[in-house]
């Protein structure tokens, strides 16, 4: 099969539709840069979308791949802003699509400041989203200082895996690692063993390693997350009463998720000089 991209519509919003011979992939190239699914031939969807997902210009989508930037959760100062800063919100620019050689299809997005974005965000940027998409999902997102001050970053990409059945969901990869529990006043704890989903999980972990896996005992499968530029994890399932208050969450749609995020979030903050940049990748697929 030859790769190809096809131009389409979700709700009010333009989409690519990605095909090679390994996977397909469909995304929101100009409302956040937002990936909606990875499918590897012969797999069920890596990601989770909610059905109740909205697609309208300035709201998220709940599922996929949101871009959190250029703060995670609330870590900027100024409480009138929303959660997670604007990218995945923002009207970003599609620049670039290419089918290489070998099948594999890269899109290119990018999202410059406005008088939006300095009117929450006072700084000069370049924000560059690359992904691949083949036998794996690569997504490298860097940003680039272009004006005169220093700033500070934390970010995400706030993935939401599709699993078989949370209760039969178990991340590897984490034994023994601290993390903050932003369910008990971001206390600094220490993870013992892998990591099973029984409650609501919201947790940062630090100093983590390069690769973390998923093993999702319902569907049979093993999900690879590797990364660089990145030393930090957020899991996350809102479990029971936080997916209910969810308008666009599904009331049950908490046991066939969780969010694995790579981040540069709490201790692994980044500061950008001016002239310099910071790039972080994901790389997503089944072992
Ligand atoms: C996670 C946070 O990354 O995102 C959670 O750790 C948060 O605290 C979740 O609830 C969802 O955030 P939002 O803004 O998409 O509802």
């Amino acid at each position: 099969m030859d790769a190809r991209a096809d131009f389409g519509k979700r709700g009010g919003l333009a989409s690519l539709a990605i095909t090679t011979p390994y996977s397909t992939c469909e995304l929101l190239p100009e409302h956040g840069a937002h990936i909606l699914s990875f499918i590897p031939s012969g797999e069920s969807d890596l990601l989770w979308l909610s059905s109740l997902a909205g697609f309208a210009p300035g709201t998220a989508v709940r599922g996929g791949i949101p871009i959190c930037w250029p703060w995670f959760g609330d870590d900027y100062p100024r409480g009138d802003l929303q959660n997670h800063g604007f990218a995945r919100i923002a009207p970003w620019e599609l620049d670039r699509v290419e089918i290489a050689g070998n099948g594999e299809v890269e899109v290119s997005m990018s999202l410059a400041p406005s008088d939006w974005t300095r009117s929450m965000w006072p700084y000069e940027f370049k924000l560059e989203y690359r992904i691949v998409v083949g036998r794996t999902l690569r997504a490298t997102l860097t940003t680039t200082n272009m004006g005169d001050t220093t700033f500070g970053l934390s970010q995400a990409l706030h993935t939401y895996f599709q699993v078989g059945d949370i209760s039969e969901t178990v991340v590897e990869g984490l034994d023994g690692v601290e993390y903050y529990d932003a369910l008990d006043d971001l206390k600094k704890k220490c993870q013992i063993g892998d990591v099973m989903f029984a409650e609501n999980v919201d947790r940062v972990y630090i100093h983590s390693g390069k690769e973390l896996f998923i093993r999702d005992g319902a569907m049979d499968r093993r999900i690879c997350i590797s990364k660089k530029g990145s030393a930090s994890d957020v899991l996350w399932n809102p479990w029971t009463d936080k997916a209910a208050a969810m308008a666009d969450f599904e009331n049950d749609g908490y046991k066939r998720m969780v969010c694995v995020e790579t981040t540069n979030a709490l201790d692994d903050k980044r500061t950008v000089a001016p002239g310099d940049f910071h790039a972080m990748t994901m790389e997503i697929g089944v072992v």
